[in-house]
């Protein structure tokens, strides 16, 4: 088992970096050491989302025994990424940072070719030059199962499958996915892989296709299916995710890639369905009202119609298992967002974020 003691956590702002971030120095006892989240807070990245772990084990409380750290900046500028490397001692990266959703993919290209491939070319970079000939370090890289393409109706993803990306977003992480691959081949820098299915849970922005629609209940705005909502997506709790990522990151065989996955299909307009009954019952809303809202929209460009995965390798090889049953991460998630509607404001709204970037600005 490795030991990791600093690690750098990009994207640690976001959705499945803020989950991880909660469940290492909070929900797990096998991690003793520090984490430093280096964050550009777009869009997606939400400092409220933080809040109380910075409150918990951040300088303010903690001083020089703090265990949490922010840094505010973005992966493709290497000279912040050499002074973070420096200053924490980094031994450890769980690249997480990234642009992430497919439709603002279609809209505008460009940053995800920045971020997800130059980011992540700055980073393994960085590391080749400060980490040079160690084995004692590890670049864990979080990507996404939608680099294999899209699947009809039979068949599952597993590691070996051919990349075939279709969209600019998985055409970007099968760019970073393979720059990671040559960095190991290459230059002997310890990486592993996992490419996951969709991920829900709580603190997923509001674009995406579950906390979208739970927002859109929530306020009764009308909920758009693409096409004819049977494109079929593999869903799988946050939580059973990160539990995955970390037990990679400690067992993991060196170089090797794993495919992480719910094995739990659904077609949209199915899981939606469902969701709507569980929003309904929870708000004390009228499911028929809600389903009166479904709206038939345009169907995405290039959208892939399905996602399955097998994951029989980091099950039989590193037993992990999903934890979280689709029942119970539904009902959380639902639970969470009825909470949480200023996270949802705030996170919505483009003032906060200039808001946020200006202050942080102040104070570099
Ligand atoms: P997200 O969009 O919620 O969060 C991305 C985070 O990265 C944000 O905090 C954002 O501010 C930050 N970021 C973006 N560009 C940056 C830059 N240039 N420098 C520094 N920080 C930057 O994404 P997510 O859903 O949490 O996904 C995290 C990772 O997991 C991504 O690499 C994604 O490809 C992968 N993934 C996601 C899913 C999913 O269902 N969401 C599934 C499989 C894999
Ligand atoms: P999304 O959450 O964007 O994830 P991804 O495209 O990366 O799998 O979308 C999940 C599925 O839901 C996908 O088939 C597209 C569909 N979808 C809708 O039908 N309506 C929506 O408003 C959104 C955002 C997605």
């Amino acid at each position: 088992m490795r030991t990791l003691k600093n690690i750098l956590v990009t994207g640690g702002s976001g959705f499945i970096g803020c989950n991880f971030i909660r469940f290492l120095l909070d929900k797990t006892s096998s991690f003793n050491g520090r984490l430093v989240n280096l964050d550009a807070l777009t869009y997606a990245g939400n400092q409220l989302s933080l809040a109380d772990i910075d409150e918990k084990y951040g300088i303010a409380a903690n001083g020089s025994n703090a265990r949490y750290f922010f840094e505010y900046g973005d992966i493709c500028n290497r000279s912040l990424v050499e002074t973070i490397f420096t200053k924490y001692e980094i031994d450890t990266v769980v690249h997480f940072a990234a642009e992430s959703h497919v439709d603002r993919s279609i809209l505008g290209p460009e940053t995800f070719i920045k971020t997800n491939i130059m980011g992540t070319f700055t980073l393994l970079d960085v590391t080749r030059n400060i980490w040079k000939d160690r084995n004692d370090v590890l670049f864990h890289h979080v990507s996404t199962d939608e680099v294999y393409g899209s699947l009809g109706e039979t068949g599952f993803f597993v590691e070996t499958t051919t990349y075939d990306p279709r969209s600019p977003y998985s055409a970007s992480k099968a760019g970073s996915d393979h720059l990671v691959k040559a960095y190991n081949h290459t230059y002997n820098i310890p990486v592993t892989i996992s490419n996951c299915s969709n991920n829900y849970g709580p603190y997923q922005f509001p674009e995406k296709l579950i906390p979208l629609m739970i927002s859109n209940m929530i306020e009764g705005k009308s909920l758009p299916v693409y096409g004819d909502g049977k494109n079929i997506r593999d869903w799988l709790y946050v939580e059973d995710h990160n539990n995955a990522v970390w037990t990679i990151m400690q067992n993991g065989i060196t170089g090797e890639t794993y495919i992480i996955g719910g094995e739990n299909e659904w077609e949209n307009i199915k899981l939606l369905n469902v969701l709507i009954d569980i929003v309904a019952s929870k708000a004390n809303l009228s499911s028929d009202k809600i389903r009166s809202t479904i709206t038939y929209v345009k169907d995405r460009p290039g959208h892939d119609r399905r996602y399955a995965i097998n994951c029989a390798k980091i099950k039989n090889e590193l037993t992990w298992e999903q934890n979280i049953s689709f029942e119970q991460g539904l009902s959380n998630t639902v639970d969470w967002y009825l909470k949480n509607t200023t996270w949802i404001e705030n996170i919505r709204s483009g003032e906060y974020q200039n808001w946020i970037k200006k202050n942080y600005h102040k104070r570099g």
